[in-house]
């Protein structure tokens, strides 16, 4: 099978796409946050097909992604009282909320599970898609399963080629880490995942909210969250401490097959260094990791050092992924 690239502004493009959705096809499309691969999330065999093109194990459900609030009613069994506040301040955006599923819904959507994670993205061709088919879309990052999200369609490209046939383009995605996973099921909502809207923020609209904590445990609240993530394939170590002192200790480090991912205010000038912004600028860390990331596997590097922003904000979302990235290889400098 080709894989081709359309014009995700183009409205033939959508069209096109969504006649794939309703033959049980996979469509990859842009979302603010990362690319999604999306299929029928009311067809079985749709959504099969999503879970043997990603390689993903059959434990970990896929968020269902909506092009309006009213579309949620159908696929959940009731609707909770905060649902209302929370989807007035984040809706369509990069909060993903964990409901009890409606019998609609297939069991590989929720891996089994009685809860469903829905959400309403907000990239115009996100909703445009969603919209043209008129079913909500079940959808995963457009990854293979352990690998950094993707962020570009050419990210997308040069992980699915020939396993899907179009990939709509609807240029780099603004927001670049995941939606934070909201679980709604009781009294007080928690965190199963750290995403884009932070802690701080969703305690504008509730009250309470738990975090779930974030270490790779055996029976997380999350599924998704127990696997090695975002990873590239050469050995990430993440080190923490001051910017000061972790530049001073990558500097020793460095050589030609060990590189470094750093902030743009401590970087060296080293050929194997990849930098994501400032280290104060979480914005544009969140939009520049994963791609940076990338580049770093590219580069056939035998062992990949990191610096990692401050665990505040959205600050905690990136560490986050990079702690994930790096598995058990994480060296405290205040220790
Ligand atoms: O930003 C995003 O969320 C992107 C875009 C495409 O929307 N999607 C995404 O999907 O990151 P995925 O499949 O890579 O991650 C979904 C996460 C997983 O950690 C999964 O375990 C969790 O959501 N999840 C899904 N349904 C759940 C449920 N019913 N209960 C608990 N966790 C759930
Ligand atoms: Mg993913």
């Amino acid at each position: 099978m080709e894989t081709i690239i359309l014009d995700a502004n183009n409205s033939d493009n959508i069209t096109l796409c969504a006649s794939i959705l309703r033959d049980a096809g996979l469509v990859a499309f842009p979302t603010e946050t990362v690319y999604g691969l999306g299929a029928d999330a009311l067809e079985e065999n749709a959504i099969a097909k999503i879970f043997s093109v990603k390689g993903r194990q059959e434990d970990n459900p896929l968020i269902v992604h909506v092009a309006s609030i009213d579309d949620v009613k159908p696929l959940v069994k009731n609707i909770p009282e905060i649902f209302e506040p929370l989807v007035k301040q984040y809706w369509p955006g990069p909060l993903t909320l964990i409901m009890e599923k409606s019998s609609i819904i297939p069991n590989n959507v929720t891996a089994g599970l009685d809860t469903i994670a829905i959400r309403m993205p907000e990239h115009p061709a996100a909703l445009a898609l969603i919209s043209a088919f008129g079913r909500p879309v079940a959808a995963p990052s457009a990854n293979p399963s352990g690998m950094p999200s993707p962020t570009r369609a050419l990210h997308v490209l040069h992980d699915l080629d020939g396993k899907i046939p179009y990939i709509l383009d609807g240029g780099d995605c603004r927001v670049g880490v995941e939606s934070t996973v909201l679980d709604i099921t009781n009294k007080i909502p928690k965190i199963l995942r750290p995403g884009s809207v932070t802690y701080d923020e969703l305690r504008y609209v509730l009250v309470d909210v738990d975090i779930i904590g974030t270490e790779v445990v055996d029976k997380p609240s999350s599924p998704g969250m127990k696997y090695r993530h975002y990873a590239p394939k050469a050995p990430l170590i993440a080190v923490i401490g001051s910017p000061d002192e972790t530049a001073e200790y990558i500097a020793s480090r460095l050589g030609d097959d060990v590189a470094a991912l750093m902030f743009d205010d401590y970087s060296l000038s080293h050929s194997n260094v990849v930098s994501y912004g400032d280290s104060e600028d979480f914005l544009t860390q969140a939009s520049c990791l994963f791609d940076a990331l990338r580049k770093l596997d590219n580069m056939g590097m035998s062992a990949i050092y990191t610096q990692l922003p401050q665990e505040i904000g959205l600050g905690a979302t990136i560490a986050n992924r990079l702690k994930k990235a790096a598995g058990n290889n994480i060296i405290n400098l205040k220790d």
